[in-house]
């Protein structure tokens, strides 16, 4: 993959190499994002970030990786509050948005939407999430972040077994990394979920076909058993055509501490891309977990500036040129 002026659509665009790259490039992100060096690489540079769905974690992460590397955000957050609300099409947003920035992040409800933006982009375009299609930045911090936390225990991505649990049907994260995962041997991916809500046939075929050892169950008790990684889901209420629907499976795959003690070897890492849905009915991640040093969701949340500060760079070929901008940083920094 040929990374600089490239759109960033779909995790299908990343081979190995590829991956190792953006992971190699978010290494050296370390001191800046932890605050122990600055650079100013990207001084003048402006990202225009576009979110026409609600974000906390994709947007402000997207936003903070450019400005540690010395860019300006200009945000677009809400249907209203764009011109697309009065008619205008994805086309001529497009032709007119790229005129005013140098890349541009993009989130939006339909899927699809982002690669048509991207068409008629004068920059580089990163999929930010487009319905329930894909998520690729998304995809590549979670398996950043199984990475690190499988080489704490001295493991590694080779002979990954992960469950992924939920609401798979509308869920773009698991999509996305499911897709990923094809490119690494003898992964066993268990996906628990009620057959309702069970991954897409299209994406379990592609699975099966690239070698990945598939196991589709409903049962908790089944699946998160010898599994290396739990990857918690939450239940995409919005996606649903019928709300009544949505709420008949709220709270269905909750997890906490007496069902991890029950069900999970003592190292399994507790992944979710976040929000958890943590009304009492819902509960999808339980409170009582906080404690559990398994619990990795905020790592993996932090993992996303790194993961996106190298996407940055490398789309805009400045990944050589950090360190020649940088200095040591004097303001006090809590410890991270
Ligand atoms: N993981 C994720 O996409 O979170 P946000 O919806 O808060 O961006």
């Amino acid at each position: 993959m040929n990374f600089p002026g490239q759109h960033i659509i779909s995790i299908d665009q990343f081979d190995r190499d590829a991956v190792t790259r953006v992971f190699d490039v978010a290494d050296q992100m370390i001191p800046y994002a932890r605050r122990q060096r600055i650079t100013r690489v990207l001084e003048g540079a402006i990202l225009g970030n576009m979110f026409f769905e609600p974000s906390t974690r994709t947007r402000v992460s997207f936003g903070s990786a450019f400005n540690l590397l010395g860019g300006q955000v200009r945000e677009t957050v809400g249907m209203d509050s764009s011109s697309l609300s009065k008619g205008e099409s994805l086309h001529d947003t497009a032709k007119v948005l790229s005129g005013y920035s140098d890349i541009i992040v993009m989130r939006h409800p339909q899927a699809g939407s982002v690669a048509e933006f991207a068409a008629a982009s004068r920059v580089p375009v990163l999929n930010g999430g487009d319905g329930a299609n894909e998520h690729p930045t998304q995809a590549l911090l979670d398996l950043y972040t199984i990475r690190s936390e499988l080489a704490g225990k001295g493991r590694e991505l080779a002979g990954l077994r992960i469950a992924m649990v939920g609401d798979l049907k509308h869920g773009r994260t698991v999509h996305s990394l499911c897709r990923l995962l094809q490119l690494y041997k003898n992964v066993k991916l268990t996906l628990i979920a009620p057959d309702a809500l069970q991954m897409p046939e299209r994406l379990l075929e592609n699975a099966r076909e690239a070698g990945l050892s598939v196991h589709t169950t409903s049962a908790m008790d089944e699946g998160l058993r010898e599994v290396d990684i739990v990857y918690q889901t939450r239940l995409q209420e919005e996606r649903f055509a019928d709300p009544e629907e949505a709420r008949r499976y709220r709270g269905a795959f909750r997890i906490n501490q007496s069902l991890y003690n029950r069900l999970c070897h003592p190292d399994t890492v507790l992944l979710h891309p976040l929000p958890r849905d943590s009304r009492a009915d819902a509960n999808e991640l339980d409170n009582d977990l906080n404690d559990n040093p398994n619990l990795a969701i905020f790592r993996q949340a932090d993992n996303g500036v790194l993961v996106r500060m190298a996407l940055f760079a490398l789309v805009l070929d400045i990944e050589k040129d950090i360190n020649k901008h940088a200095r040591d940083l004097h303001w006090y920094t809590p410890q991270r």
